[in-house]
């Protein structure tokens, strides 16, 4: 924090009040992929703190961390793994429920994406509850890599979301006020 970019990236995001229904403060993040340079000082940041980390694998969360993931992962020389909502996948998968606010939904990853003992970083856009990430989580250890971190370009931190991680590291870029 402190980093001057930070302002803009959190100024770069519109918020959409009541999208998708009522009382929920949309945080939307196209409006900062329209902006080159902010879009890419978003990647940069990450790419600094994952490239010397023996960081092998990049997995990303459907939809909007595929639109952070592959540009870190090639930077950092790791492969991209895309983690996706049920039944998008068309090879063997594994399957990780999460809860949604009615009901229950599943995060699919493609056996033999990962092997055992590679380590990982965990992308998505905003973390919220933290459902969707400790799902990713727990798919990538199911398959024996090593998640290092879960990183977000935003943060709702009144939802508590890290505790619900089981100790794996969250690193954000910005929180809304
Ligand atoms: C949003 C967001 C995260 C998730 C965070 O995705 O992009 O993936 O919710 O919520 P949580 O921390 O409470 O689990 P969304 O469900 O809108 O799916 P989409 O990206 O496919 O539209």
């Amino acid at each position: 924090k402190g980093d001057p970019r930070l302002q803009a990236i959190s100024d770069a995001i519109r918020v959409i009040p009541h999208f998708p229904k009522p009382g929920i403060m949309f945080q939307d993040i196209t409006t900062l992929l329209l902006n080159h340079k902010v879009f890419k000082d978003t990647v940069d940041i990450f790419v600094d703190r994952y490239k010397d980390m023996g960081i092998s694998v990049v997995a990303g969360i459907e939809a909007r961390g595929f639109m952070f993931g592959p540009s870190i992962a090639l930077a950092i020389g790791a492969k991209f793994v895309p983690l996706r909502k049920r039944g998008k996948l068309p090879g063997k998968v594994v399957c990780e429920a999460y809860e949604l606010e009615y009901g229950k939904d599943c995060l699919e990853m493609h056996v033999g994406a990962v092997e055992k003992g590679e380590k990982a970083v965990v992308v998505d856009d905003l973390v919220a509850t933290g459902g969707t990430l400790r799902a990713a989580i727990k798919l990538l250890e199911c398959m024996g890599a090593e998640v290092v971190e879960c990183a977000c370009v935003i943060g709702l931190p009144e939802l508590k979301g890290q505790n619900r991680l089981n100790g794996t590291p969250l690193y954000v870029l910005v929180e809304p006020t």
